[in-house]
């Protein structure tokens, strides 16, 4: 997954995502605006453009994705950061660390989302916060997801990118997607590939970070920071303290 073509073309298909706007809610989220030096940790950090804001900023971020092919653009945009997809590579404890953009759905059992908490949780220093998000469960089951297409230019021609969802296959919150790159002039099936994403629900990721031995855990609103997040929303974030 996130290999080839896609992570070649990862960028162009989000480019209406505002990195930067995400950016200024994480350092106001987790009150980074207080310190200076501040080193964090992207987990699952994709082709790095969270990082790459964050370096706008004079925040240094490291980056751990599992896609080689998505930390060779991250590399490419970011020379002078630290990515890689082995976790040894990373020192012990930053200052605070996020995974952000569906990471935490793409681990569809408990054993992986808790892997990934204990990770983010032993390379948090003591008294930094952690950032996570999520599809939410009640919001994606109100209104499941829907054949998406997307069409973008690339040095390959035109490529479209769909998203088809299998609603018969989804069981307890875990929805199948097939994603495909096509070529338009050709209609050639570029890749095809199963991705499974997990919708969980805020308390139960609360309680998972619990038994992590997270604190002070408080679920967010990403897109209207200011609000509660409501059953009928798509994502929720989630901010806690390691002790
Ligand atoms: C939807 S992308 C998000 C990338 C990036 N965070 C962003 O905001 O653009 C999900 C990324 O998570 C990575 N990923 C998913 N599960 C992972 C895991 N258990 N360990 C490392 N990387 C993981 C994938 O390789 C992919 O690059």
């Amino acid at each position: 997954m996130f290999n080839g073509n896609y992570a070649r073309l990862y960028d162009s298909f989000h480019a209406n995502k505002d990195y930067s706007i995400e950016i200024q809610s994480i350092v106001h989220s987790l009150g980074l605006e207080k310190f200076s030096n501040l080193i964090g940790l992207d987990f699952g950090c994709g082709t790095g453009l969270h990082a790459s804001e964050f370096s706008k900023i004079g925040i240094r971020v490291d980056g751990f994705d599992r896609s080689e092919d998505m930390l060779a653009v991250a590399r490419k945009r970011n020379p002078g950061l630290r990515f890689s997809s082995n976790l040894q590579d990373f020192k012990k404890e930053y200052d605070f660390s996020y995974s952000l953009f569906d990471v935490l759905s793409y681990q569809v059992t408990e054993e992986d989302a808790l892997d990934l908490m204990r990770e983010l949780f032993v390379r948090t220093k003591s008294s930094g916060y952690v950032l996570l998000d999520s599809w939410n469960s009640a919001g994606v089951l109100q209104d499941p997801p829907k054949l998406t297409e997307r069409t973008v230019e690339s040095s390959l021609g035109a490529i479209t990118r769909k998203v088809i969802p299998d609603l018969s296959g989804s069981e307890e919150d875990i929805y199948p997607l097939t994603i495909q790159l096509i070529h338009q002039s050709s209609n050639e099936i570029l890749m095809s590939e199963l991705h499974l994403v997990r919708a969980w629900s805020p308390r139960k990721v609360e309680d998972l970070m619990l038994d992590v031995g997270f604190k002070d855990i408080s679920v967010l609103n990403l897109v209207r920071p200011n609000e509660v997040v409501q059953n009928f929303e798509w994502r929720f974030g989630i901010k806690a303290k390691k002790p």
